[in-house]
């Protein structure tokens, strides 16, 4: 799909089609409420429509990013909610079957940016200054049987999200990976990265993408996941 996307805003790349990959594995569920987390351009909101869900809403704290994902959503006559604000603040008390989150997880700078560019990818120092907060607060907004699906990069750490997940009372596995080549933003953290991976005994490693799936302690199934940069 080609989409609108004013300056500053993510464009749709390797992250964006493995989650939307994730999301057509899985199935649309019967008249679903989707959220997606974070969306940019809002093509995975306008996918999530066109695959039939019943209600889907859309959240970027972006202004540029939430005007280009409405504007999107009105080209391809997609029934989709837009709104501006923080993860989940937008959407007060609504609950979800799906969730979609490809939230910024480029490990690197000491702070989460706040403004410009690179807020579409800095996940603060190990990359998990948003993932950690989708993983907390995911689970009141799903629906009993309702599903997650969120993709990061291997850097951020599979294992911490599982445990995340978990701790927030979900159960979780991974549904997908596929390795990609670092891009320029990850290439130019490619020392830092290193030291810190030596200071922890890490190996090297590349940005492989490793979606997991979570499932409602209710019995529900959803779905998480990660990938790279
Ligand atoms: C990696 S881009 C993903 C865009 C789109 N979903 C895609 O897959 O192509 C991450 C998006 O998250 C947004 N974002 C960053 N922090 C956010 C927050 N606290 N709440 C909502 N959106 C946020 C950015 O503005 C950016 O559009």
């Amino acid at each position: 799909m080609r989409a609108v996307r004013l300056r500053g805003v993510y464009r749709p790349q390797a992250d964006t089609h493995l989650l939307a990959e994730a999301m057509r594995r899985a199935g649309m569920p019967r008249n679903a409420r989707v959220l997606d987390l974070c969306t940019g351009t809002g093509v995975l909101a306008v996918i999530a429509a066109r695959a039939g869900a019943a209600r889907v809403t859309a959240v970027d704290v972006s202004r540029r990013a939430a005007l280009s994902a409405w504007i999107n959503a009105r080209v391809s006559r997609a029934p989709v909610r837009v709104l501006a604000g923080d993860l989940f603040a937008p959407v007060g008390e609504d609950v979800f079957d799906l969730i979609l989150a490809n939230p910024p997880y480029v490990p690197g700078l000491r702070r989460p940016v706040r403004r410009g560019r690179a807020r579409s990818w800095d996940g603060g120092p190990y990359g998990r200054a948003i993932l950690d907060r989708v993983c907390a607060e995911a689970g009141p907004r799903l629906a009993p049987g309702g599903s997650l699906l969120m993709v990061h990069s291997a850097l951020c750490g599979e294992a911490e999200t599982l445990c995340a997940l978990r701790a927030a009372g979900l159960d979780a596995s991974v549904v997908a990976r596929r390795r990609e080549p670092f891009g320029p933003v990850l290439r130019s953290r490619a020392a830092m990265l290193e030291d810190r991976a030596d200071q922890a005994g890490g190996a090297r490693g590349g940005a492989g993408g490793r979606p997991c799936r979570t499932m409602r302690r209710d019995g529900g199934s959803s779905w998480s996941r990660a990938a790279p940069y």
